[in-house]
């Protein structure tokens, strides 16, 4: 069976790596190609990510970078519509909900290309969220959804799929996460952290970081009610942009280059709490123990807020003031860990794979 993996950012990175591993044992069945479009580009945001987490290098890499949602989206396809016609595969893999995830699903079902979508069926109900009209166009054309919740399965029924074509395997992003506990580094800003105790801090969407006054006020918010604690930020690229126009009024906050995935999960372990608007982040915090509280209206992860450790803010900060003394003071709700988040997701689907074929 002729297998083609799609990678592009980030978090596509962290789900492929533990598919990629579990189809390895299976060689003789699965003739795999991995193509990394290029979304993300810079060495914190792709490759220590294949290094970390021993992902093979990808065999192409279709090298798209940065622009519009229009120009990338439109970049991946053709570069991708040529990669399929030189190596036409049996079934195209793509995971998440970037760019690179639409752009590839829709090339390939064009082409006659079956697509398996992993973390299918999520849905935050904002539309105005560029993921989330990824995630429904992918959706809408994908052959094998693997979900990682009975949410996200009961809502793909209601969107019309077949039950036969809808499987819930569990959360591919905890399986990296529990098979990389023990290989954790301690990152360089442990040196400035020393003993002191400390928020993890991560803001990423346009809603946040495009506006420099609504991310100087979210960050005086957090600053105000939190003093005492440094405050670690790793910035995301667009963040870092946006962040020299902001006037941020304490002096503990630590601003870093993003992290590797192996020194990110220590950070994140080790923090009192969590203030943060990516949702794979939710995801790991739950898993983790770890108080968070997600700057977004909506979530298209509902299970970390309804069973996990995660708290919706939305824009209000007074709730995040409110909710940040709340961490501060050790007064967290109980939570726990939603099913199939065990670690076990990659050999799920490769066991569907097998007996697809
Ligand atoms: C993308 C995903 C988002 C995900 C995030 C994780 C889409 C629509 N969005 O957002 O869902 O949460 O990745 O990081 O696919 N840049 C660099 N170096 C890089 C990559 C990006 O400098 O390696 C800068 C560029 O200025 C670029 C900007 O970051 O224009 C945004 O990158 P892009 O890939 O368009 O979206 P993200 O904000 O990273």
């Amino acid at each position: 069976m002729k297998l083609t993996i799609v990678a592009g950012a980030r978090p596509n990175f962290v789900k492929i790596a533990p598919l990629m591993r579990a189809l390895s044992q299976y060689n003789e069945v699965f003739n795999t190609r991995l193509v990394h479009t290029g979304q993300h580009y810079d060495k914190n945001m792709s490759s220590s990510f294949f290094q970390e987490l021993n992902i093979p290098n990808p065999d192409i890499n279709l090298e798209v970078g940065s622009g519009t949602h229009a120009e990338q989206t439109a970049n991946i396809m053709i570069k991708f519509e040529r990669e399929l016609l030189e190596n036409r595969p049996d079934l195209v893999i793509v995971v998440g909900d970037v760019n690179s995830t639409l752009a590839c699903a829709i090339t390939a079902k064009k082409l006659g290309i079956k697509v398996a979508h992993v973390e299918a069926g999520i849905r935050s109900g904002d539309i105005l969220m560029p993921e989330e009209i990824n995630r429904l166009v992918t959706d809408s054309i994908t052959d094998y959804f693997f979900t990682t919740t009975v949410q996200a399965s009961e809502q793909l029924k209601r969107e019309g799929h077949s039950e036969k074509d809808i499987y819930f395997v569990g959360n591919i992003m905890i399986d990296t996460l529990l098979y990389s506990m023990q290989n954790l580094k301690k990152p360089d800003v442990f040196s400035e952290i020393g003993d002191h105790s400390y928020l993890t801090i991560t803001l990423h969407r346009p809603s946040n970081v495009d506006n420099p006054e609504k991310l100087e006020e979210i960050l005086n918010a957090i600053a105000d009610s939190s003093k005492g604690l440094l405050k670690v930020f790793p910035v995301h690229p667009r963040t870092r942009k946006i962040l020299e126009r902001v006037n941020i009024k304490s002096e503990e906050f630590l601003f870093i280059d993003p992290l590797s995935y192996l020194n990110f999960i220590y950070l994140v372990k080790n923090s009192t709490g969590i203030v943060t608007d990516s949702g794979g982040i939710t995801e790991e915090a739950t898993v983790l123990f770890i108080p968070c509280l997600t700057m977004r209206n909506t979530t298209e992860r509902p299970e970390t807020v309804t069973i996990g450790s995660n708290y919706l803010i939305g824009s209000d900060l007074d709730l995040l003031r409110s909710k940040l003394s709340d961490i501060v003071n050790n007064n967290w709700k109980e939570s726990g860990i939603p099913d199939l988040w065990d670690g076990k997701t990659a050999n799920r689907i490769v066991n569907i794979l097998l007996n697809s074929r």
